[in-house]
């Protein structure tokens, strides 16, 4: 495997938890490369059930190494109470729990900052997770951030701090009619949280170079899908960070032409959480079942009921065109399982165009799916494991995706658990 990213090819919940939960049994380091915990990654495996939300899928695996990378937005309150959550449940430890010291924090002001800005957008809401992540992002690039290192310099912090807040105040305050701040206050709840945090800081650098030195075997773990990417995705429906393999490259520290092998999540249908087009979404009936089948498309993060569609192929092969996707994964086959007949957009029709890389948002939301059907398969695929005791109508549901994406399907997910993979060695082997 050496080094893989871990991508999503749609708009995020593709599955990427349960894949690299999958895969981490034999990784010597997982890495989360961006994101926050805007994140919901689904985990089921013998520990139990577990929504991830900043800690990396490659947490149940006992001598796998799991670092929240450089690109990561941190909230220090929610990676504890995590831990604790998490740790009780399972007796995991977290000594190999890594914490990049360039990483950013989610400050308090982010979160209120997030909840007051969607609130004045009106019509024009985003839908965001309300974690703080878009103003956690804005004030990294404005170089107005707090990084993870900083929480562990008390002199730095107790001048930085009263440095960035004067503006946020005045913005919480006079702009959102909000309780300003205390600076000394939120000087000693950082403190506490770098203490906390202090066994699990790192410098990433080393440990990433060392690591491809010794040619480990590497996973990086995307947050969210392409159509949420900052620069490709439908702005401003956005997420601030780049979930592409060159996003993975940057937020984790790994030189492009290391990275082995591109691994994208599709979902062998469309669910999209938060605003912005979606030109497969259905809101009669069929969208309901496709919600409501196996455990429910329901944000792991947010509760929130994801709006669902048929399988699009335009996402994924604009996933595959910027992100260089070497193979898929396409996960939840099984929730199919009981459709007689499915659909699958194969492209867009455009001012009377076909179109079949996503366009820009403008265009996508006038974009209409043009479909093909496909006969059902109405037999349970729920735990299978092996490619030909996939029913004949599945197998040609796998081959009409690959045909229709141009990339190849390594993975197919037949159930939540861990162990419900179909591993193609063919396609898996030669894509390593
Ligand atoms: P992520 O954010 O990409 O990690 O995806 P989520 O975990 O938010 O959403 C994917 C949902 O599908 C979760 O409930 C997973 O447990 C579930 N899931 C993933 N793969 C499969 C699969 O192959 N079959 C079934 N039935 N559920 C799956
Ligand atoms: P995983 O990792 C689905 C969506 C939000 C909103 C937009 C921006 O589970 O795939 P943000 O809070 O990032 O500023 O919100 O992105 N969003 C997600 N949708 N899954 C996620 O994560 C998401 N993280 C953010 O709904 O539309
Ligand atoms: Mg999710």
């Amino acid at each position: 495997m050496s080094t893989m990213a871990i991508i999503g090819a749609q708009w995020g919940d593709e599955g990427k938890g349960k894949i690299v939960d999958h895969l981490a049994a034999a990784a010597d380091l997982v890495i989360r490369f961006q994101g926050g915990n805007n994140a919901g990654h689904t985990i089921v495996n013998d520990f139990g059930t577990f929504a991830l939300h900043l800690l990396p899928a490659g947490v149940f695996h006992a001598g796998t190494i799991n670092l929240l990378g450089p690109g990561t937005a941190v909230s220090p309150p929610a990676l504890l109470a995590e831990m604790a959550e998490v740790g009780s449940a399972t007796g995991i430890s977290f000594e190999s729990l890594k914490v990049a010291e360039r990483a950013h924090v989610v400050m308090p002001y982010h979160v209120s900052l997030d909840a007051a800005e969607e609130q004045q957008r009106g019509d024009l809401v985003q839908g965001t997770t309300l974690r703080g992540i878009g103003p956690a992002y804005a004030d990294k690039a404005a170089r107005s951030g707090v990084r993870v290192a900083d929480l562990l310099d008390a002199n730095y912090l107790s001048e930085w701090i009263p440095s960035v807040l004067g503006p946020k105040n005045r913005l919480l305050a006079e702009g959102y009619g909000l309780d300003p701040i205390d600076p000394s206050a939120l000087v000693d709840q950082t403190l506490e949280w770098g203490e906390a945090l202090r066994p699990h800081v790192v410098d990433s650098l080393p440990l990433v170079s060392n690591a491809l030195d010794a040619n480990h075997t590497i996973l990086l773990e995307g947050q969210l899908g392409v159509m949420r990417d900052l620069d490709w995705g439908h702005y401003p429906y956005v997420t601030s960070s780049s979930p592409s393999a060159a996003g993975a490259c940057i937020g984790a520290g790994i030189p492009p032409q290391r990275l082995d092998t591109v691994l994208g999540i599709a979902k062998a249908f469309t669910s999209s959480v938060g605003e912005g087009p979606f030109p497969t979404e259905l809101t009669d009936a069929t969208g309901d079942r496709l919600r409501n089948v196996g455990a429910g498309e329901y944000g792991a993060s947010t509760g929130r009921p994801r709006r669902c569609g048929w399988f699009d192929a335009v996402p994924v092969r604009t996933a595959a065109a910027l992100s260089g996707i070497d193979a898929l994964a396409l996960t939840k086959m099984d929730a199919l399982d009981e459709f007689e007949t499915i659909s699958v957009c194969e492209a867009y029709e455009l001012d009377g165009r076909r179109v079949e890389l996503a366009p820009d948002t403008h265009a996508l939301v006038r974009a209409r799916p043009i479909y093909r059907e496909l006969p059902g398969w109405l037999a349970t695929t729920a735990g299978v494991t092996e490619y030909d005791q996939l029913p004949p109508n599945a197998q040609l549901y796998v081959r009409t995706v690959e045909e229709m994406t141009g990339t190849p399907i390594a993975l197919v997910g037949t159930g939540q658990h861990r162990t419900a993979v179909v591993t193609r060695d063919a396609v898996f082997g030669a894509s390593r």
